[in-house]
This record gives C-alpha cells, sequence and structure tokens, in this order.
C-alpha cells in the first residue's frame, strides 16, 4: 500500500504518519523532514534550502521532485507513507510521472481536516528532537523530561517556521497550492477524508478505518 497524507501545516501529518508507519510497515518520507535534516547538518542541500525553509516558502520544484524521484527510486519495494509532497499542481504531475516509471501507483489519499483556529496552537507548541526529528508539543504531547527526547535522549527545539507570523506565510502557500489538489485526488477516487480536530489516537482510529478497504 503507498499513501499520501495530506494537510495544513500543523494539521497532524507527521503525528499520523508515525503511527501509520508502524502499523502498516511503510516507509515514511517526509519532504520537510528531509530538508531540516539537511539544513541541521549544514549539508549542501541544507545551505540550500534553508532560507526557504526559516521563510515559510516553498522549496522549488526542480530541486524538491528530484529529492523525491530519488528516494522513491531507491526504495527496495512498494510501501511508502508520502508526506508533504506534493504541494501544488507541477508536483502532483511529476509524481504521477515518477511512480509510472517505477510501476507504482498510491492508493489512498488520507487528508486530515482540522478547524484552522486550532492549527496555530498545535504550530507554537510544536518541538522536536535535533536528531531523530520525533514531533511532541508542550501541552498536548510534552516529553517526559523537559527539553529531551523520550526516544533517543537528545535535545528538542522549535522549528525556525514555527512562528506565529511564518505560520501566515505557510497557511496561505497551502490555501492557494497545495489545497487544490484535494479535488485531483477526489477525481481519481482514493481521496479518504479524516477529521483531525480530536485527539491523536482517535483521529489514528477514523485514518485506519477510512484505510480498510485499501489494506490488503
Ligand atoms: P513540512 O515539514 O512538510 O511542514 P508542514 O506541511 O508545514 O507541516 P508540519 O510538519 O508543520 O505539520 P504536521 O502536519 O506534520 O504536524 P505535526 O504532526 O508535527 O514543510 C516545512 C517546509 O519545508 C515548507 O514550508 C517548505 O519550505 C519545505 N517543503 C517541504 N515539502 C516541500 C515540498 N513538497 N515542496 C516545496 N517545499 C517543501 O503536529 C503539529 C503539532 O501539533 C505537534 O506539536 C503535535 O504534537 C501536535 N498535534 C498533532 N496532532 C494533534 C492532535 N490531534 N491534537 C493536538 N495536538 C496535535
Ligand atoms: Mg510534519
Amino acid at each position: 500500500m503507498n499513501i499520501l497524507i495530506f494537510g495544513a501545516p500543523s494539521a497532524g501529518k507527521g503525528t499520523q504518519a508515525e503511527l501509520i508507519r508502524e502499523k502498516y510497515g511503510l516507509k515514511h518520507i517526509s519532504t520537510g523532514d528531509i530538508f531540516r535534516y539537511n539544513v541541521n547538518n549544514n549539508t549542501k542541500l541544507g545551505l540550500k534550502v534553508k532560507d526557504y525553509l526559516s521563510k515559510g516558502e516553498l522549496v522549488p520544484d526542480e530541486i524538491t521532485v528530484e529529492l523525491v524521484a530519488d528516494t522513491i527510486a531507491k526504495l527496495e519495494k512498494d510501501g511508502f507513507l508520502l508526506d508533504g509532497f506534493p504541494r501544488n499542481v507541477f508536483q502532483a504531475e511529476a509524481l504521477d510521472e515518477i511512480l509510472k516509471k517505477n510501476n507504482m501507483k498510491i492508493d489512498a489519499v488520507v487528508n486530515i481536516d482540522v478547524e484552522e483556529k486550532l492549527l496555530i496552537g498545535r504550530v507554537i507548541g510544536r518541538r522536536i528532537c535535533k536528531e531523530c526529528g520525533a514531533s511532541y508539543h508542550i501541552k498536548y504531547n510534552p516529553p517526559k523530561k523537559e527539553g529531551i527526547c523520550d526516544k533517543c535522549g537528545s535535545e528538542i527545539y522549535q522549528r525556525s517556521d514555527d512562528t506565529e507570523e511564518v505560520y501566515k506565510e505557510r497557511y496561505n502557500i497551502y490555501l492557494k497550492q497545495t489545497l487544490p489538489l484535494i479535488y485531483f485526488y477526489c477525481k481519481m477516487g482514493i481521496l479518504k477524508n479524516v477529521d483531525g480536530n480530536n485527539k491523536p489516537l482517535e483521529v489514528f482510529e477514523s485514518i485506519c478505518e477510512s484505510l480498510g478497504d485499501c489494506h490488503d
């Protein structure tokens, strides 16, 4: 099973992706996580994309599409969960081509639908691990020991784009460029809309229900 996970910035894509990955044994591919890893490690790619991330702008398509094409081509088998890609029509069409080349297809697009007023609270309170990328929230999902990742013991930090001002930019880009893709996948008959306003485990239950008919 290959899945796309969709939703506004801070809707809970990463949180749900972790649970889906565990249950269905899928490879989680998050373009945002890959970019952040490269920024934190000062790689060539990281230096190229750093400013786009901190301003909340999209990284140019040629960089992002090449990254996803390489990552998918290197997969040993089907079974991935793509998070944060595609984000516009160009990327959606490029993904079609990449999948065709690799004899793969998307089985489901999970759209996590969250009321706009809840999103800002989720983004401002988020903290992530510098090392393994695990995501926390100071109120809804705090680590056991303040400032320290439960999973790997490394330091947790606040993303440079998790401010109210940058969030506005990210959300506007989402409305203009990413949200229209919902109709693209709805027409293909593979869209699963899930209520993302509830607690993480409740959202996960709804996702599993929606995937029931796709899982062979
Ligand atoms: P990316 O990393 O993809 O960020 P995003 O889409 O803005 O989404 P987030 O990671 O912010 O949120 P999420 O939905 O994963 O939420 P999470 O589970 O963490 O992209 C970052 C940047 O990289 C982009 O701005 C761009 O520059 C670049 N980029 C990436 N992909 C690109 C592409 N394809 N093209 C071009 N550029 C690209 O949850 C958020 C918080 O809420 C957490 O604290 C969590 O604990 C909490 N939470 C989660 N679920 C719940 C719940 N149900 N109830 C309460 N709290 C919850
Ligand atoms: Mg994320």
